[in-house]
């Protein structure tokens, strides 16, 4: 094995539910090793109010800039907790690749923009290492969604022989095709987010363990109509979205609050299934590689297995890329393409113009 490179990649998705982190090291050949990994749940009323922020509900520009700050402070616990897990030094880390936490994703408005929150200056000063942040605007500014990136990660996974699709579902859920000739990827919709803010909405619980609640429902199949008749499911890629379209306004402006909560929770790990085995049969892959948090609700998971049948489905765990961990190690490389000043995005998934070096760098105080 060559001189490893380390960085750091750190993750606090769309279902503001833990920040992941991921202690990585790079080969000179790019082979990725996974060395560590650490995750910070967030503390209920900061979720609370992430949540609120995305949704709009009772925000004030003060409580952003006041998440901001509680971010990077969360950030820099998550990476003293891995370094110290690791018994490696903060001097051997030659970046941090933090995501930031999404507030706001809007491709497709007149001025389109993307925000992602989390203080990066103060991750930088309370790390001791360079931090490497703000991914998305770049992609934007050229003409593309900004999402998804890990795409282009998911390339150096695989050999290209045949086409392989990672299905990463997370609050959204996206697909990456990496085909012999060909990289494509887009978001299909909803991962967790709807069934998560279902199940708050009824039970008071951040999520349905192992799509226990929803197990005992019913599909309610004019509703999932319904829901797939939503112009999102049928746009042609590139495309991408988040919580601010997909929340419990778009649910309820479904009436769905005059059926009975377990039929529509049922029904929404459907829409998921459907939506997301969609993609994956029209991309003509052999294989298909699970990610994220929504693979944990095995309901969730059968319903896809016999949706794609007979296309293969493991997780990424085959490729030792532990799959609750998956972003945050793309986005360590992400952090590595960055100082290396080369290209992290795929236009053919994002619609930009061209390649383009993404992120901002936040060097480490000498
Ligand atoms: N045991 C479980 N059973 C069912 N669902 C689970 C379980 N564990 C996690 N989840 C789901 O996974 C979600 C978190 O997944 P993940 O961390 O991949 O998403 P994320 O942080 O939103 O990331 P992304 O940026 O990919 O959207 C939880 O909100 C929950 O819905
Ligand atoms: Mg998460």
């Amino acid at each position: 094995m060559s001189q490893l490179r380390y960085f750091i990649g750190l993750m606090s998705g769309t279902s503001a539910d833990a920040i992941d982190a991921a202690l990585v090291g790079f080969e000179s050949d790019g082979t990725t090793h996974l060395v560590c990994t650490h995750t910070l749940e967030l503390p209920a009323d900061l979720k609370a109010r992430i949540i609120a922020a995305q949704t709009r509900v009772n925000t004030t520009l003060r409580d952003i800039c006041e998440q901001d700050v509680a971010l990077s402070l969360l950030y820099a616990a998550a990476v003293k907790s891995l370094l110290e897990k690791a018994n490696i030094s903060a001097s051997e880390i030659e970046a941090i690749g933090n995501h930031g936490q999404t507030l706001l994703h809007a491709p497709e408005a007149d001025h389109a923009f993307t925000l992602q929150i989390g203080d990066n200056h103060r991750l930088a000063e309370l790390s001791g290492i360079t931090v490497v942040g703000d991914f998305r605007r770049r992609d934007i500014a050229a003409g593309g969604q900004g999402a998804p990136l890990v795409p282009a990660f998911h390339r150096t996974l695989v050999a290209q022989t045949e086409t392989a699709a990672f299905l990463n579902v997370g609050g959204i859920a996206n697909v990456s095709v990496i085909a012999p000739d060909r990289v494509s990827g887009f978001d299909t919709g909803p991962g967790n987010t709807l069934s998560d803010a279902w199940i708050r909405k009824h039970r008071q619980q951040a999520f349905d363990a192992g799509g226990a609640w929803a197990r005992t429902g019913t599909v309610n199949e004019p509703l999932l109509e319904r829901m797939l008749a939503d112009p999102y499911f049928s746009r042609p890629a590139p495309k991408s979205t988040g919580q601010d379209y997909f929340n419990l306004t778009w649910l309820e402006n479904l009436k769905v609050d005059e059926l009975v909560p377990v039929d529509v929770q049922r029904t929404l790990v459907e829409l998921t299934a459907r939506s997301s085995s969609d993609a994956l049969k029209a991309s003509g892959c052999e294989r298909v590689y699970l990610c994220g948090g929504g693979r944990h609700n095995n309901l969730l998971t059968q319903r896809i297995r016999s949706l794609v049948e007979p296309i293969e489905v493991t997780d990424t765990c085959a490729l030792r890329v532990d799959a609750d961990f998956m972003e945050a190690v793309a986005f360590a490389w992400l952090a590595k393409q960055r100082l290396d000043r080369v290209s992290g995005n795929v236009p053919t998934v994002t619609g930009a113009q061209s390649e383009r070096v993404l992120g901002v760098i936040y060097p480490r105080a000498d």
